[in-house]
């Protein structure tokens, strides 16, 4: 391998122009003849360079191998790039073709010529996939991509198979639409085919095979699926298989049917529509199966009869006809004539072309079917309009030993595609030096016109007169159709046949009696008649077609419509011929509405196989493909043009004042560079926008000196460009410099700063606390010096006073200052004892101060207390002065005599307890007083019987005391108080009491009375105090002892009071003891 094979994607090419291999656009072939023109492609192809341009067209040889230069990318390399920026390659055509229709909105066509195995569908899947990868993206886009892809793979299985030439050849015509929106997104497309080569289904030359699709099937369909369709994986088993090259190498038939099924579903195919397609591919096969045997008729006829009626069979299950409709289709023929029905036999011979007719439209149609199927699912949604790129994959052209109608056909199609790239270079060049206003001169080449003419012509066409002659009524056969040729196509220069008037040819033994011969464009092609006229005709019994409209199948009807009874057409279909002029017709203006670009496909040699060269085949096809012409026609204004920008961008550098930059119009600008670099005036032309350079030779050497001028630009650039980038890097290294250093510094002035800031702080302290010191010293002195001043001055003073006024005080001064003192000390004194309470109760008085006052303290103390209760006392009303009074008399006559006194002071004396004016029990007892009751108690009268006490009522009154019944307040004793002797109690905590009487009153003669009472104290201090106030008595005597006499009446009894133990209760007790003691214990205390 060149060691360009080593890895092109790395290699960035900048122009046409570098790094070229031998010439990459042949116009710049230096000197031009086919010699140099075969060996420029040669030594390209060698170095893997298999593209080539002239001018905007395509040469490709097919590499017979896959070469890395379909990438992904070299797809992103081309991308928007100008055509002439890169090496030659089919991605620039194609990218050329899908920016001018997106950005100029011109409809392209892509038409890919070039004989069978030349690459013509590669080169068109190459563009299709291309485009595909550089338009626009998303969901619904990329789905229509993909569905336009898929239908490659489906188109293939069925419509291309292995012949001698390729061993993927196709057999039909393909011609596809890519619709695009504005956007230039795909929408959908549209395909058309043309003329399956369907004598192929029955019979194939040795070496080649039948469709893909049948050895597809047998081969990769599972077990089941052949099961269903009743076939067997054997390919030997049937009759439409040839066997020789049932295998082929670098096919694998199960893969390839793997991706058609997943194509067949991409493109939007139904299961059951897959389903029906193979039935139908099944049916194909066994059809071919079934054979027939003669039988002899009474009539003489032989009848032909169905061998071996299983395959039959197994078919009409297939497609659900019923086996006797079938049989009889391939035994009979029924023809129709006007109102006439006529059922003919049909022998063998009749029967096996029945059969293979009736498998050759099964098969046709299907596929014709599967396209219409096909478009249905691609086609475009939207209604707006469409910008269209058409991609013309068309058979090529074919010369084998042995053609027949399908090779004039094809040869026909290409003719036409021929004159169609003839028209159009010409005229596109023609247009190019018109509209630049570049004088043009015509060139000579040769115009295939004459040729398509022959074929074509309504008149005297050769398919005209094969029509007439499959019309014409009586006996019609391909010799008859022969001589019909020479006699009208005789003179044609084109012509040649043995028989015909043109004598030229009688002597030429390669001319068979039974053939012609047609000088194509691309060399001489021998034709035999033989089945011209059957293969014009495409008859079909109509009893078989019938036959097939009958069938359940779900596809049947579709396909064969004219069995419908109820449609009987007595017309004759138009011709296969007939319908492929028209086609190509269509086809062709259609093709003219579009901008043509062109790719030409050669094959480099006749093996199939990589690195070999063929010249001689080479040198065939650059021939007849008219490419030297092509090449002169370019070169014969000019060979290179451009576009004045474009040119001045590429050699600017070749003067200075264009380099580096030119401001003014780019004509101006390579008008001044050309005339710089004297290239001699004849040598080019402004055109309006391009500048027209007549020899490739020119160019070249502005290419050379541009190369040379590259390199010391490059040098230039270099020296530039290190200086630029040393500096940048020099500047950014300077200012991460100065960044660091900025940084440094400030990081070693803020250690240094806080260094002297801590130091001069501690200087500072030390400082400030020696200043401080300082001044305390010195205020200390200061102080010391006011205050020794201060002293001395105050004793100064003192003694001068004292020296001035000595004179005047010596005598009185020290009396005076003695009661100076004592006043100022008085004075201390009487305010201290502010602090004393009014309160008679009150026992505090202050401490005595002075040891001098002792006696006027206490005085003062005893003088303070009587006025504070003379003061308390002044506060009294009436009422509560004669209480006071009272309690004060009870204390005079108990205090410290009776052991009872001490309880009864806190006991306000009440006087009357019994309440007895409002009480209304004593209601009698009040009126029986006349007096006011000073006191009234409920007393115990004890009896001097037995010592116990009977309740009484107690009055006192100012003059006498009652004593009444409790309960009913009866008076029972009252004494007048004059007759009152004395009292008698104990000194102890008892309440008894004796009323003594005085002997000798009135009263006497009831004898004393021993009464106790809760109010003992209360009592007497009141007898006592009437006593005190009654002028007319004595005072009552009140003796306080524990053993007094009491005259009972007669007796004397002795009332003894004994300490009690506290067993005795709480109250005092008395019982008598004798006649003469009465005893009474008191509870102690
Ligand atoms: N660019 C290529 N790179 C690699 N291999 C290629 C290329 N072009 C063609 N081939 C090979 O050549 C074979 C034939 O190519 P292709 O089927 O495109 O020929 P064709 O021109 O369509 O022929 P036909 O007219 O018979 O259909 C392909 O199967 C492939 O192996
Ligand atoms: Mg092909």
């Amino acid at each position: 391998p060149s060691p360009v094979d080593t890895n092109p994607s790395m290699e960035v090419k900048t122009s046409l122009l570098d790094n070229m291999i031998g010439v990459g656009d042949m116009v710049l072939l230096e000197p031009l003849n086919e010699d140099s023109f075969i060996e420029n492609l040669r030594s390209r192809f060698d170095h893997n360079e298999i593209y080539t341009y002239i001018g905007s067209v395509v040469i490709s040889m097919n590499p017979y191998r896959s070469l890395p230069i379909y990438t992904p990318q070299k797809v992103e390399e081309y991308r928007n790039r100008n055509f002439y920026e890169l090496s030659p390659h089919i991605y620039a055509l194609a990218d050329e073709a899908y920016r001018s229709l997106r950005d100029q909105d011109k409809d392209q066509c892509i038409l890919i010529t070039g004989e069978s195995g030349a690459g013509k569908t590669e080169a068109s899947k190459l563009v299709m996939s291309y485009v595909a990868a550089v338009c626009g993206k998303g969901q619904e886009v990329n789905k229509v991509k993909e569905q336009l892809l898929q239908s490659n793979p489906v188109l293939e299985a069925f419509g291309n198979a292995k012949t001698m030439r390729n061993d993927n050849s196709s057999r039909f015509g393909k011609y596809m639409d890519i619709e695009f929106d504005f956007k230039g997104d795909p929408l959908g497309g549209v395909i058309s085919n043309y003329l399956l080569e369907k004598s192929r289904v029955c019979k194939q030359p040795r070496g080649e095979r039948n469709f893909h699709i049948f050895y597809q099937l047998l081969s990769g369909a599972s077990d089941d699926t052949l099961l269903k369709l009743k076939l067997d994986r054997d390919f030997s088993k049937y009759n439409y298989l040839s066997l020789d090259s049932a295998n082929v190498n670098g096919l694998d038939d199960a893969a390839s049917f793997r991706t058609v099924r997943n194509a067949m579903q991409i493109v939007g195919f139904m299961e059951d529509e897959v389903q029906s397609v193979l039935e139908l591919v099944a049916a194909v096969l066994k059809l071919g199966n079934i054979e027939f045997k003669p039988e002899s008729r009474v009539n003489g006829f032989d009848e032909s009869r169905v061998k071996d009626k299983n395959d039959l069979k197994e078919m009409c299950e297939l497609l659900g006809i019923e086996q006797s409709v079938l049989e009889r289709a391939f035994s009979y023929r029924t023809v129709e004539a006007k109102m006439e029905k006529m059922s003919t036999t049909l022998n063998v011979a009749q029967a096996y072309y029945a059969r293979d007719a009736l498998a050759k439209n099964l098969y046709s149609r299907l596929f014709s079917w599967l396209v219409t199927r096909i478009n249905e699912s691609i086609k475009a949604q939207a209604k707006t309009r469409h910008k269209v790129m058409g991609v013309l994959d068309i058979y090529g052209f074919e010369i084998f030993e042995d053609n027949s109608f399908e090779q004039f056909i094809i040869n026909y199609c290409n003719e036409k595609l021929q004159q169609i790239f003839i028209e159009l270079t010409l005229r596109e060049e023609q247009e190019e030096y018109i509209r630049e206003d570049i004088e043009w001169t015509n060139i000579v080449y040769f115009n295939n016109a004459v040729i398509c003419d022959l074929i074509e012509n309504n008149q005297n066409g050769i398919l005209a007169m094969l029509d007439e002659e499959c019309l014409r009524p009586g006996t019609v056969t391909d010799d008859t159709f022969l001589d019909k040729l020479n006699t009208i196509c005789a003179e044609h220069q084109h012509f040649e046949s043995r028989l015909s008037k043109n004598s030229k040819f009688l002597t030429d033994h390669s001319l068979p009696h039974s053939c012609f011969r047609i000088q194509h464009y691309a060399g001489k092609v021998l034709y035999r008649v033989e089945g011209f006229v059957d293969k014009n005709n495409d008859l079909l019994y109509r009893d078989l077609s019938q036959a097939m409209y009958k069938a359940t199948h779900s596809l049947m009807r579709q396909l064969f419509p004219e069995g419908n009874p109820a449609k009987v057409n007595l017309k004759r279909p138009p011709t296969a011929g007939f319908q492929f002029k028209a086609s190509v017709g269509v086809l062709m203006k259609n093709l003219q509405t579009k901008n043509p670009n062109y790719i030409r496909c050669i094959k480099p040699n006749d093996k199939k196989v990589a690195h070999i060269f063929t010249d001689s085949l080479v040198c065939h096809q650059v021939r007849y493909l008219g490419l030297m012409e092509n090449v002169r026609v370019r070169r014969a204004g000019y060979a290179f043009r451009q576009p004045y920008e474009s040119c001045l961008k590429r050699y600017k550098m070749l003067c200075k004042t264009t380099w580096p930059q030119w401001r003014g119009p780019a004509r101006d600008g390579v008008a001044v560079l050309l005339t710089d670099c004297s290239v001699p005036t004849e040598e080019f032309a402004y055109g309006r926008s391009k500048i027209f350079i007549r020899n490739p030779r020119t160019l070249f050497t502005l290419e050379e000196r541009r190369r040379a001028c590259l390199e010391d630009l490059a040098t230039l650039i270099q020296k530039i460009y290190r200086g630029w980038k040393s500096r940048t890097h020099f500047l950014l290294l300077k200012k991460s410099q100065v960044v660091v250093a900025a940084w440094y510094r400030r990081y070693a002035q803020q250690n240094k700063y806080q260094k002297i800031k801590s130091a001069s702080l501690v200087m500072q302290s030390f400082i400030r606390g020696w200043k401080a010191r300082n001044i305390l010293r010195q205020l200390k002195y200061e102080k010391r010096c006011k205050e020794a001043v201060t002293t001395i001055a105050a004793y100064w003073h003192g003694t001068q006073v004292r020296r001035d006024y000595r004179k005047f005080f010596r005598a009185n001064a020290g009396k005076k200052i003695y009661n100076f003192t004592i006043q100022r000390i008085m004075q201390k004194y009487f305010l201290g004892l502010k602090t004393t309470t009014m309160s008679p109760m009150d026992n505090t008085w202050p401490a005595k101060p002075y040891g001098f006052l002792e006696g006027a303290h206490t005085e003062l103390r005893r003088i303070f207390h009587l006025w504070r209760c003379k003061k308390y006392r002044g506060q009294f009303t009436e009422e509560k002065k004669a209480v006071y009074e009272e309690k004060l008399e009870a204390s005079e006559i108990f205090k410290d005599k009776k052991a009872l006194y001490p309880s009864s002071v806190s006991q306000p004396f009440k006087g009357d307890y019994l309440e007895i004016q409002k009480n209304p029990k004593y209601q009698k007892l009040n009126s029986a007083v006349e007096e006011k009751v000073l006191l009234a108690d409920l007393v115990n009268k004890i009896n001097r019987a037995n010592g116990k006490g009977s309740p009484r009522l107690f009055l006192l009154t100012k003059s006498n005391f009652v004593l009444a019944d409790q309960k009913t307040g009866q008076v029972k004793t009252s004494v007048p108080l004059p007759d009152l002797a004395s009292v008698s109690v104990s000194t102890q905590s008892d309440g008894f009491f004796a009323l003594k009487l005085k002997e000798g009153s009135a009263s006497a003669s009831k004898g004393d009375f021993l009464l106790s009472s809760d109010h003992l104290i209360e009592i007497i201090t009141k007898l006592h105090r009437i006593g005190t106030t009654a002028a007319d008595r004595d005072q009552i005597n009140i003796d306080i002892s524990d053993e007094f006499l009491v005259q009972f009446k007669q007796d004397k009894v002795c009332v003894k009071f004994i300490q009690g133990g506290p067993k005795n209760g709480n109250s005092a007790a008395c019982k008598r003891k004798n006649n003469r003691l009465l005893e009474v214990s008191v509870p102690s205390p």
